[in-house]
């Protein structure tokens, strides 16, 4: 699938255009899978284009290759003028993705990665609508178990990691499912292969914690304190297999699913097999947010314009 990346990309400090940003085959994140990387959506509301949570995107882009050493050489603020900057330079007016990246670059076959490793940084985006339907999926879960800090740290938005997402998700498509569920070292839920999970039971939100090895999502973030503005309770626990086919409703959360109801698991209908009235709510509320309808989240918001 090639995506519709818009003509100018920024790569290494320098706007340029995606044709000309090249690396070489010797590019040690190609083997090892040392790269880090973030998705940012940004909201056309036909005034402006907004840019969802750019602070926190950033703090985690940086702080995802600090587990390995992987060193981010610009600053924070440069990398959020430079994610503002393309949208600018596309002259965007539509939603759209943005994937910011840096890696190690031309470091031979050596597997010792100090700060001192050279690395490129780029950023790309491209226009972007719902990646499920957001009148609900179907959910399985699957055989392969979510990494764990036993081995990884699953706080790293590395590329490598996404490895368990890429099994997960081949063993859920071939099983007929449109995403799957993966469970943590202990056997209790932990995330889908790129969203995390909330479910519902008697009008109350409960999700892993971190602990289940589940990502700290930055609209995962969103939704508990969503849900709490909204008086609804939110409890991070640990939520066993059984307890997600009977839950009243499930949803999953993150940049690119933004909140996707889940209206059957493992083949079982989940309520009325339909988005449930909590789930819908969370949803009414993200849109609003997201297109500056509700002022009161208006400091989640950067405008590009
Ligand atoms: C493994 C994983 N879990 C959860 C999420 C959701 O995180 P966010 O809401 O910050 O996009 C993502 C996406 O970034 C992810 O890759």
């Amino acid at each position: 699938m090639s995506l519709p990346i818009s003509k100018y990309v920024w790569f290494d400090g320098k706007f340029t255009t995606l044709d000309k940003a090249k690396v070489p085959i010797t590019t040690h994140a190609i083997h090892y899978g040392t790269s880090v990387f973030e998705g940012i959506r940004a909201y056309w509301n036909e005034n402006n284009l907004f840019i969802f949570r750019l602070d926190e995107h950033v703090k985690r882009f940086r702080k995802s290759g600090q587990f390995y050493n992987i060193s981010l050489n610009f600053s924070d603020q440069a990398i959020s003028n430079a994610i503002i900057g393309i949208c600018e330079k596309n002259k965007i007016k539509k939603s759209c993705y943005i994937r910011p990246f840096y890696f190690v670059g031309d470091y031979g076959i050596n597997l010792h990665v100090t700060e001192k490793a050279p690395t490129n940084v780029a950023i790309f985006t491209f226009p972007f609508g719902d990646l499920f339907s957001k009148n609900g999926i179907t959910a399985g879960v699957g055989s392969w178990r979510k990494f764990s800090d036993m081995s990884n740290p699953p706080q790293a938005k590395m590329g490598g990691n996404y490895l368990n997402s890429i099994i997960a998700t081949q063993e859920a498509k071939r099983s007929g499912y449109d995403e799957a569920i993966l469970l943590d070292h202990n056997g209790n839920v932990s995330e889908a292969p790129g969203e995390n999970i909330f479910i519902v039971r008697e009008e109350q939100l409960i999700t892993p914690p971190l602990s289940s090895s589940a990502l700290n999502g930055i609209t995962r973030d969103a939704i508990i304190k969503i849900a709490k503005n909204l008086n609804i309770d939110v409890t991070e626990t640990e939520i066993s297999r059984s307890e997600l086919v009977i839950s009243d409703e499930i949803f999953l959360t993150g940049t690119a699913a933004e909140i996707t109801p889940i209206i059957s698991m493992n083949g079982k209908k989940i309520g009325d097999g339909k988005p449930g009235h909590i789930t819908k709510k969370m949803m009414k509320e993200y849109t609003d947010i997201v297109m500056n309808k509700n002022q009161n989240y208006s400091d989640w918001l950067t405008a590009v314009y």
